[in-house]
């Protein structure tokens, strides 16, 4: 019989990438994947620490799993991602019954860990060094990125894909995890970029989206040869076949000019942005340590709209930070209010043990304080992502067409809703048929709603390369869609 891993997955389309890549090389071992954990002789659990609500999912998650195990004592549970590298011990005390930890630096190593808990019955433990136990070339060398290569029936869709362009983060704002977790920044050399996109697009991919976590901060060097953001993408942009490329997520200080002047110029790079502000009030940012003013952050945003004219941009906000006061708060408000972002994800500030915020800091706004303003921000927030959806109303978008709508997945006529997105990364939902899935349309935004465009479909013209029937999604294996954008 065959043997069959389940995953389930926390956190960032970093987390999501990982899950693909880890699925890939077990499905190279022999085994399928399934969705059922009581099915599985793996179960694996690829896990988040930015939040601890992410991390109390994981260890839910690992209680439901304690009777399969305890049951079928062969059965291998594996603890992957951030937290198996930030709290090794935690989760064996936890968890006892947890038969491996493996960081994100060893992620290669899954596949004969997975063998030799089997062959051995002991724990296995793979994690790469703290920030602080060696120096620095050591600590990188034992983060290792993993990039093998892609099994394009891994990913929820086989025309998108991300590209891991750099590891790890140097930033350390004082309320996260990353930088721990994660490891130092590493750069992907661009060939084996460039190399990887090519072998996307050679299996059918046409949209790629660059992951870092503050991905324009992406430096190779080489010699003499410095190799930035820009130049990465303009060195790919070129790819017969290849449709659209993304990029997530920003750092603020990091939005320099020629990254601007690709997006304007290039016409496959989306005109989409995601920069995180995180607070609109000085000395909160102060004490995040972002290394800018809210000031700065808008005039970057200014010239960001003057040099990518139609661009959307989207931020990040953390709210109830440490001595956050209503005064402070009533700063990001108008901040929000101002910055007419497309859409804003808000996360009510969650301490992590082992950042400088947590040893610094009290942890000092109450969980009701942290609550209303988060839905305080939430109602100016909408307010703006109704305006900007409501300017579409009336144009007509280029839409890569992604797949049935939630609505659309139930109904079993050849017409059916359909979702995709645009150019500034605006969903719409229109009909068509199944043939259109993987492919670029033109729509009439007809309607629109504060997170969504309603649209018809201009004749069932497609636009770019012509590309082959697709299959039903329905029959692909499915690694779980990604909610939330990554950390910066
Ligand atoms: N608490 C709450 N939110 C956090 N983020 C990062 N660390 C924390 C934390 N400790 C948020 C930031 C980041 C997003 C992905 O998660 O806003 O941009
Ligand atoms: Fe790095 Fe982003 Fe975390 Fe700051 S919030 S430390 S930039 S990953």
């Amino acid at each position: 019989m065959t043997k069959k891993v389940y995953i389930e997955t926390v956190g960032c389309q970093m987390n999501v990438l990982d899950s693909e890549l880890v699925i890939g090389a077990l499905r190279r071992q022999g085994y399928d994947l399934t969705d059922t954990p009581a099915d599985a002789d793996v179960l694996l659990f690829n896990t988040c620490s930015v939040r601890e609500h992410a991390e109390e999912k994981t260890y839910s998650s690992l209680g439901r799993a304690r009777p399969h195990k305890h049951r079928n004592p062969d059965v291998v549970i594996g603890v992957l991602g951030c937290m198996a590298q930030k709290d090794q011990d935690a989760i064996r005390k936890r968890a006892p019954y947890v038969d491996m930890v493996v960081g994100t630096g060893q992620l290669a190593e899954v596949p004969a860990l997975v063998e030799k808990v089997k062959a051995t019955r002991e724990p296995q433990l793979a994690v790469s060094l703290g920030r602080a136990d060696a120096g620095r070339h050591e600590v990188e060398a034992s983060f290792v990125s993993y990039d093998p290569t892609r099994d394009p029936t891994m990913r929820p869709t086989p025309f998108q894909a991300f590209v891991r362009i750099q590891i790890g983060c140097d930033k350390f704002c004082t309320y996260c995890v990353v930088p721990s977790t994660r490891g130092p920044e590493q750069s992907r050399p661009p060939e084996h970029i460039w190399s990887e996109v090519r072998q996307l697009v050679d299996q059918g991919c046409k949209e790629v989206t660059l992951i870092g976590q503050t991905v324009n901060s992406y430096l190779h060097e080489a010699g003499d040869r410095r190799t930035r953001l820009s130049d990465l993408i303009a060195g790919m942009h070129d790819t017969p076949g290849l449709e659209r490329i993304k990029f997530v997520t920003n750092y603020p200080k990091d939005m320099t000019d020629d990254l601007f002047d690709v997006v304007r110029e290039l016409p496959k790079v989306v005109k989409y942005l995601h920069v995180p502000v995180q607070s609109g009030c000085d000395e909160v940012l102060k004490r995040m340590k972002r290394n800018y003013t809210a000031s700065y952050y808008e005039d970057m945003l200014a010239r960001c709209r003057e040099r990518v004219p139609g661009v959307a941009v989207t931020s990040d906000f953390i709210v109830g930070f440490c001595g956050e006061t209503e005064e402070s708060f009533a700063k990001t408000v108008e901040l929000v209010r101002r910055s007419r972002f497309k859409n804003s994800f808000i996360f009510k500030y969650s301490e992590r043990p082992g950042t400088k915020a947590a040893d610094r800091y009290p942890d000092d706004v109450p969980e009701d304080v942290k609550k209303r303003r988060n839905n305080d921000l939430l109602a100016v927030q909408n307010e703006n992502s109704r305006a900007d959806h409501r300017e579409q109303v009336g144009r007509v978008v280029e839409v890569l067409v992604e797949g049935p709508s939630r609505h659309g997945e139930r109904v079993t006529s050849p017409v059916k809703q359909l979702t995709g997105r645009t150019m500034t990364d605006h969903i719409v939902v229109f009909d068509g048929t199944e043939r259109l899935v993987g492919q670029t349309v033109r729509v009439a935004v007809r309607d629109s709603s504060p997170f969504t465009l309603y649209g018809d479909v201009l004749t069932e013209e497609v636009i770019g390369v012509d590309g082959e029937d697709l299959p039903a999604q329905s029959s692909r294996p499915r690694t779980p869609r990604f909610s939330l954008p990554l950390v910066s």
